[in-house]
């Protein structure tokens, strides 16, 4: 019961911090802000902090996309490169991407303040897998990914109902049945319901799970909010 009511009200708090500055990637005034994660993060939110030879095991022959990943690609120690390192075929979704990153001073201090350790590299191997698209427009083939993960990007920045309903309309086509949708930090479920039938509809093709993730002694690095999973029916 006090789980119920106290966990909601978390996550809208810590939510409503995460949007503060926040918004849809073209239409916000602000510049999008572009950060990069480490491996032990992504280990952490998505995978139950399961050590990294037992992702990367699981993961073999897997196809996985990580939408709106921001610098990750061109960080030594994040996912991408790992799996890089073993032959997995794990794509970087960004519209930035499109012309390479453009790197500041800044950029090394934006992936140190969100946990990453390792260097940032412009010139990192495997960029091919790289991709700068919108999430709406995938360069997978129907059925045909495994695994999409979104870290601080979908909900985060992009909030627009229309944008969101064209999104999970692709992720539908490219995930193969029982394949996953992972995002954090979102919102609690109702407060995500789509107020369009056809966003509605597009849902229904999902089975949706809440869990109530993040580190309340390291809130910084992981706020305390809900991760999303959405399984294709
Ligand atoms: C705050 S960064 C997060 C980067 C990375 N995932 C991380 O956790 O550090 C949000 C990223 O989402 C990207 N983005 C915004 N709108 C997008 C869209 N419609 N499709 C794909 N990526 C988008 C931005 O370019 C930006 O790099």
């Amino acid at each position: 019961m006090i789980k119920s009511t106290i966990l909601p009200l978390v996550s809208s708090l810590v939510y409503s911090a995460v949007k503060t500055g926040t918004g849809v990637y073209g239409l916000s005034p602000f510049p999008i802000v572009s950060t990069g994660r480490s491996f032990e993060y992504y280990r952490k939110i998505f995978f139950e902090n399961k050590s990294e030879h037992q992702v990367l095991t699981e993961l073999k022959g897997k196809v996985i996309a990580d939408i709106g990943c921001g610098l990750t690609p061109y960080v030594s120690d994040s996912m991408f490169q790992a799996c890089r390192r073993k032959d997995i075929a794990f794509y970087g979704i960004d519209p930035k991407l499109e012309n390479g990153f453009k790197f500041g001073l800044l950029d090394m201090l934006k992936v140190r303040i969100v946990g990453g350790g390792g260097k940032i590299d412009p010139d990192a191997r495997g960029l091919e897998k790289g991709i700068g698209t919108l999430a709406d427009d995938l360069p997978f083939d129907d059925d045909s990914v495994d695994l999409v993960l979104s870290n601080y990007a979908m909900y985060a920045w992009i909030n627009d109902d229309a944008i969101l309903e064209g999104i999970f309309e692709e992720f539908h086509r490219v995930l193969k049945p029982g394949g996953k949708v992972m995002i954090y930090p979102t919102p609690h479920l109702i407060t995500q319901k789509p107020k369009n039938a056809s966003f509605r509809e597009i849902m229904s093709g999902f089975e949706i799970e809440q869990k109530f993730g993040g580190d309340t002694l390291l809130f910084v690095k992981y706020p305390p909010a809900y991760m999303t999973t959405y399984i294709k029916r």
